[in-house]
């Protein structure tokens, strides 16, 4: 296994490239690759930039250029409902493109000629991924997040969730905006705005992969602001942890 982990941010990878063992730089197509061994894994680490088009580039250049086998993005997401809250763990069981539109020649949200409006995250990702996520959450929260950070976030008990994802070009911060996509998607858990377009080039290229996400915002008027301090604060230790644990296994 030659595992590609993707992050949108520096301040969701931060740390990662520090723990390779022997890594070297490699660049391409305005990308740093990061390829080294991750607590025993192959590994290559990267930092895809925001937005479809980015994530799916770098995604292809990590199965093409770098020969990985499978892909694990890791980031910030806004909360897609009332029941997910700041500091929750969001794994994609399935991500959809909540911007594609091609109607009336295809159905909603359905990428043309896949025939897909959804595509699944791999199972058995998704599985450790949950594992990695819920032993985080026992056995570093509280040493990775101090009690003043907990406050300023409100994070009493972080809880985990896995299922749909919803991901697009567009940063939402509108309460209105966000409850016409939880009405038109059921089970929506998270917005944010790469995870479809990786899950859409790893299902045309056969590759595994997986998409985990911290809430760091409501995705309503207040996300700028949220979105900004929670990036700026305990993303990136979240981001470590988990990312620790998964590799871990
Ligand atoms: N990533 C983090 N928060 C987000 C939001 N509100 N919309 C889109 N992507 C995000």
């Amino acid at each position: 296994m030659r595992l590609g982990i993707i992050s949108a941010l520096h301040e969701e990878q931060q740390g990662l490239v520090e723990a390779m063992e022997g890594p070297y730089k490699l660049t391409h197509g305005m990308r740093e690759y990061f390829v080294g061994r991750l607590w025993e894994i192959d590994a290559v680490c990267v930092l895809s930039r925001i937005g479809k088009v980015a994530a799916a580039l770098t995604t292809a250049t990590l199965v093409e250029k770098f020969g990985v086998t499978h892909i694990l993005f890791t980031g910030v997401a806004g909360a897609g409902d009332a029941s997910v809250r700041v500091g929750d763990i969001v794994v994609a069981e399935s991500l959809v493109q909540h911007d594609m539109d091609a109607s009336p020649l295809f159905p909603r949200y359905e990428v043309p000629l896949t025939g897909l409006t959804h595509f699944l995250s791999d199972h058995h990702m998704a599985l450790q991924l949950a594992d990695a996520a819920h032993r985080f959450l026992e056995d570093d929260f509280a040493l990775a997040v101090d009690p003043g950070e907990r406050a300023v976030f409100a994070l009493s008990g972080p809880r985990l969730h896995r299922g749909l994802i919803a991901s697009a070009d567009q940063f939402v911060s509108d309460k209105d905006r966000l409850d016409a996509l939880n009405g038109a998607l059921p089970g929506l858990l998270a917005v944010e705005m790469e995870g479809a377009a990786v899950a859409q080039a790893c299902f045309e290229l056969g590759i595994p992969f997986g998409v985990i996400r911290t809430i760091s915002d409501n995705a309503n008027e207040h996300a700028a602001t949220d979105f900004m301090r929670f990036v700026k604060s305990v993303a990136a230790r979240y981001a470590f942890h988990i990312v620790r644990q998964f590799c871990l296994g």
